[in-house]
């Protein structure tokens, strides 16, 4: 159909085949993979979509590692990806926001050469209350491929910059994934009658800058002096009208931070007096959101180091976050550095 009017229909597995005909090397594995996981997102977003038909909201009796009661819901995201990825013979193992240690893979599934971090449910304050939620996730490659054994803590604990695939799906008004293995950034929308990723963005860049700011403020008094200045500054008003910023804030952070890959501006999560890493994790977090925004052509930092680069010491690290537009990022920065 030479002439056909349709757009091309790219659903996630194509595009995933297409881009590993693109490398020579690649074994097809990460077409399974990504098939697995998109299988528990689709569930997962079944789930949201039911909230408050289906029994499923409130809380369950379980503290996760970081002492925050765990909701239902983060609780079923979590072992529905465990469960659709445990068995595939792609991974060797997993770590997540809501498992203490290492997530092993079963001993009597095969094992394979990618690792798989992630936080199965994004925003979890935001359950009860019908606002947007997320998943985000990222894979590596472990140290040495040719093992067949159970990965290790070092297999986990690489930095960003070694992510070989990352994203994150935003379960908002219609639910995206938005996923980059490094050559760009590409938007996929599930269409739910068909059950289908399909792709409605490709090499998606971000606006270089914008007079948005996404950060909570109420903990304005427990910041340090460069960032309160910083703050202040943004929100004097200014004679070519570029000030004030306007603030907003969604508390889930892939909505904050999907907001601005597609507006610009910058989200921050600093740290404070109370907790001078922030909330934020590396690993689940702050490393996927950042390959996404640095591939779009932003800039994420922890206020010294480009996220990407910092090396992990521990599984459930927390980092300062500041991502955005350069130009948003770059301007912090000189407050940061004075
Ligand atoms: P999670 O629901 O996975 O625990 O993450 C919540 C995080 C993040 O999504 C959000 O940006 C931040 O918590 C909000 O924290 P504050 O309520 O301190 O602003
Ligand atoms: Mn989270
Ligand atoms: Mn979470």
């Amino acid at each position: 159909m030479e002439n056909s009017t349709t757009p091309k229909l790219i659903t996630i597995d194509r595009h995933i085949n297409e881009e590993q005909d693109l490398h020579p090397e690649a074994t097809g594995e990460f077409t399974f993979l990504l098939h697995d996981f998109t299988f528990a997102i689709r569930l997962i977003e079944r789930e949201i979509r039911r909230a408050g038909l289906n029994d499923i909201l409130g809380l369950t009796e379980n503290i996760n590692i970081h002492g925050e009661t765990v909701k239902k819901l983060d609780q079923f995201a979590f072992e529905v990806i465990y469960r659709a990825m445990d068995h595939n013979g792609n991974l060797c193992v997993m770590a997540c926001e809501e498992a203490n240690g290492l997530m092993k893979i079963p001993e009597k599934y095969p094992k394979g050469k990618y690792v798989l971090v992630f936080d199965p449910l994004d925003g979890s304050s935001n359950i009860d209350v019908n606002i947007t939620l997320g998943t985000i996730f990222g894979f590596y490659k472990r140290l040495d491929p040719t093992l067949r054994t159970d990965g290790t803590i070092e297999d986990v604990l690489q930095p960003g910059r070694k992510l070989v695939a990352a994203g994150y799906v935003l379960y908002g008004s219609s639910t995206v994934m938005v996923y980059t293995t490094g050559h760009g950034v590409n938007v996929f929308t599930y269409d739910p009658t068909v059950g289908e990723f399909l792709l409605t963005k490709k090499g998606l860049k971000m606006p270089e800058w914008n007079n948005q700011y996404s950060v909570n403020e109420g903990y304005y008094h427990k910041w340090d002096e460069k960032f309160r200045k910083y703050i202040d500054f943004i929100k004097t008003p200014s004679p070519d009208k570029k000030r004030p910023y306007s603030l907003r804030y969604v508390g889930t952070a892939v909505a904050d931070v999907h907001r601005v890959l597609n507006y610009g501006g910058i989200f921050m999560y600093p740290g404070d007096k109370s907790h001078p890493q922030g909330k934020l994790r590396l690993l689940y977090e702050a490393n996927p959101l950042s390959f996404v925004i640095e591939q779009a052509g932003g800039r994420a930092t922890d206020g010294q180091t480009d996220i990407l680069d910092i090396v992990p010491s521990s599984i459930h690290q927390k980092t300062p976050l500041f991502i955005g537009s350069k130009r948003n990022v770059d301007e912090l920065m000189e407050f940061l550095n004075s």
